[in-house]
């Protein structure tokens, strides 16, 4: 059922982005977006719709342009200026293709294609176009993305002004949980659902994408390059703060755990399998660690 998702997202993506004139920026932008990653975020938002009474086919292209925008932050965040990694989905990093020019303008690109994406191929009213744009832009910008990244490259080797524990929470929930909230709100939207109804989705959401960013951390320093197609042990290195490195292993674990729990208690009033599914497969992963 959520590979059925992830083809229809993978064939829209695909269909999405000729390659043109210049066609070295269209490949480069092609290629990350096209690797295969897990898709979360537009089988999350797509999701959302559907478990809320919304007509899923409406909300594929704001769906694959939060793919897009996630693309954009994994291209400039594996640059050698930010956590220089030449690995991501399995392959060469973009930069490590097309060098660091096009990837930046790769992810600048994606970063401007994503919107004229919803703005043009949504079938939905210029009210809803609206919001999606904005919460796009609020969420992809300098208000939460951006600012999450800021803060983590600026925490490297102990860098930073407010306590460990107040900056860890910035940089999570802004780098990671602010593309969650913004799928599942985009799909809420769509939806167009009560704002009660949207601000439970939304805390759902914020819990989900701190878990998500914690089993990440906890990913990197017990995983193996061949799980998760990127480079492991790359935080310790850097001296990154996470979960691991401020509360350690276990504490990361229970932190962990306690949100997925809370996550499965929002999502069961919902006849959601897909996002069950999902919770299912982070929580079994982390069970034997
Ligand atoms: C990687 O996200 C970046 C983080 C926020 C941890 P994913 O783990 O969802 O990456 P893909 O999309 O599967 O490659
Ligand atoms: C994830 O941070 C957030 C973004 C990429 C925006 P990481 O730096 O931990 O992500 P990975 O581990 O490189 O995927
Ligand atoms: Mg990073
Ligand atoms: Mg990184
Ligand atoms: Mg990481």
């Amino acid at each position: 059922m959520m590979q059925n998702l992830i083809n229809l997202i993978d064939k829209k993506l695909d269909e999405y982005m000729p390659i043109i004139y210049p066609e070295e920026i269209f490949k480069a932008m092609k290629y990350t977006v096209m690797l295969p990653g897990k898709r979360l975020r537009p089988v999350m938002c797509l999701e959302t719709t559907r478990m809320l009474g919304g007509d899923m086919e409406k909300a594929f292209p704001a769906a694959c342009a939060i793919e897009m925008l996630h693309a954009q932050s994994l291209i400039h965040d594996d640059l050698p200026c930010m956590d220089n990694d030449d690995f991501r989905r399995g392959k060469p990093s973009n930069h490590k293709v097309f060098g660091e020019a096009n990837a930046v303008l790769a992810g600048d690109a994606l970063l401007t294609f994503a919107p004229q994406l919803i703005i043009e191929k949504s079938k939905l009213s210029a009210e809803i176009t609206l919001k999606l744009v904005h919460e796009f832009t609020k969420w992809g910008g300098a208000y939460a993305l951006i600012a999450g990244q800021v803060v983590d490259i600026e925490s490297e080797g102990g860098k930073y002004i407010k306590s460990p524990e107040a900056t860890l929470n910035f940089i999570h929930m802004n780098k990671t949980a602010a593309l969650f909230r913004l799928a599942m709100r985009t799909g809420a939207i769509i939806a167009n659902v009560s704002s009660e109804e949207f601000d439970v989705i939304d805390d759902f959401a914020q819990k989900f994408g701190l878990a998500f960013q914690i089993y990440d951390d906890i990913m990197d320093e017990i995983s193996t390059f061949e799980e998760l197609g990127k480079t492991v042990g790359k935080d310790k290195n850097s001296e990154k703060l996470t979960y691991v490195s401020l509360y350690g292993l276990d504490s990361a674990k229970n932190k962990f755990n306690s949100l997925i729990n809370d996550c499965y208690g929002i999502i069961a009033r919902y006849d959601s399998l897909i996002i069950e599914s999902i919770l299912n497969k982070l929580k079994e992963r982390l069970s034997g660690v």
